[in-house]
């Protein structure tokens, strides 16, 4: 059991006197397909192991008593006053409580105490960490008796409806549904998906944290998903059968781009590639040809720099220096953008040279502090014995 379990479980018992139950939530990473899950395409995330963690125990009235350890508050609302709070970090909780009524849980108040080890705002889905696995405590805390996809999207929509960010279902998704040592091959219509294994891959992955706050995010991540929505409904006008970005064709979208906002065309076309991109991905994993899919990485990266605009400098450093050290099959910026981190595939030997490069690539162009994480890819949320 880790440190910070121990810890949570320790101080939740101190304050509130009772046994809780405790739930792991994990963060994500993206090998790729980026942007593509709102657009009903694909993507290929996995868990990993870095992770939110709660104690939660029911109460006989129905308040809601949260602390949030890492940043030493607290806060408390009642099941039947649901408001959006200013301070932010208790609408990822309450918007998931009441997607959970409006779906029909019947919930009583509940003492909730969590903290973790999944940076914040760098891309590894924490905000989908907290409402997920909230989501997924309290299905077990009152037998509510929801599905793992079920819960997958009430926190989707809690983040869409009590947060404002209109993100897609792959976070959520890839922090129920996570295996360890496996990649999650997700189509984002169906829901259907199948596990990709990893572990075989004489690779390592490595995320660089460009420790950019991601304040333009949400808004530019809104705009971007407007701006699919207006290609979709440009090619509705031509063809009934289109109902997102997944029915367009390459061969559609060349035949149209002259009768198209310039700056639409580019998104789609981004999306569609992207598409691509994954299932080639998947290819190449089975095969074992880590070159090809390091290149399909890259692509993937100059795909989100130049079309669909969402990188930033810092990235792209990070990017341009990783993808020049030897061993190193491909690099690219992962999540929303605008900051975050890049995710690498490192062959093993090439470990101290690619950490040289990257110490000196933060210092010289980044002027920060270098950040890495190496990660291994671990099981969804699920609950911890004690
Ligand atoms: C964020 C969103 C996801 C997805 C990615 C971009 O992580 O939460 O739904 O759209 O950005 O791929």
């Amino acid at each position: 059991m880790n440190d910070l379990v121990e810890k949570l479980h320790h101080r939740f018992r101190k304050t509130f006197g009772e046994e809780p139950l405790m739930v792991r939530s994990p963060g994500r990473i993206n090998l790729i397909g980026e942007h593509t899950d709102y657009n009903e395409g694909f993507v290929l995330p996995a868990a990993v192991d870095k992770a939110i963690y709660f104690a939660v125990a029911p109460r006989s009235d129905h308040h809601c008593h949260l602390v949030a350890m890492d940043l030493e508050a607290s806060f408390q609302f009642g099941l039947s006053d649901l408001e959006p709070s200013p301070r932010g970090w208790p609408n990822y909780i309450m918007g998931v409580v009441d997607q959970l009524q409006k779906a029909g849980g019947r919930l009583w108040g509940f003492n909730c105490m969590f903290g973790g080890d999944i940076p914040i705002a760098a891309g590894l889905a924490s905000s989908a960490a907290i409402e997920a696995g909230l989501a997924f405590a309290l299905n077990e805390l009152f037998q509510l008796g929801f599905s793992l996809s079920e819960i997958a999207r009430m926190a989707m929509q809690a983040e869409n409806e009590f947060v404002g960010v209109q993100c897609g279902i792959m976070d959520q998704l890839a922090n129920v549904y996570g295996r360890a040592d496996r990649f999650i091959h997700l189509d984002c219509r169906s829901l259907d998906f199948d596990y990709v294994p990893f572990s075989d891959q004489p690779a390592e992955i490595v995320l660089c944290d460009t420790q950019i706050s991601r304040e333009l995010s949400a808004s530019e991540y809104n705009l971007r998903r407007r701006q699919c929505e207006e290609g979709v409904r440009f090619f509705q006008q031509f063809f009934t059968t289109v109902h997102s970005l997944r029915d367009v064709t390459l061969d559609m979208l060349e035949s149209y781009r002259q009768r198209m906002d310039p700056v639409i065309y580019q998104r789609c076309l981004y999306v569609l590639q992207e598409n691509d991109r994954v299932m080639g991905a998947v290819r190449d994993l089975r095969n074992g040809d880590l070159e090809s899919l390091g290149i399909r990485l890259l692509e993937s990266h100059m795909g989100l720099r130049d079309m669909f605009e969402v990188s930033c400098p810092s990235l792209d450093a990070l990017v341009e220096a990783a993808s020049r050290v030897e061993g190193v099959y491909g690099a690219r910026m992962m999540g929303a953008g605008f900051g975050g981190c890049t995710i690498n595939l490192v062959h093993p030997d090439a470990l101290p040279v690619f950490q040289q490069t990257m110490s000196d690539t933060f210092q010289k162009r980044l002027k920060k502090p270098p950040l890495l994480y190496r990660v291994k890819i671990e099981e969804g949320t699920s609950v911890i014995s004690m």
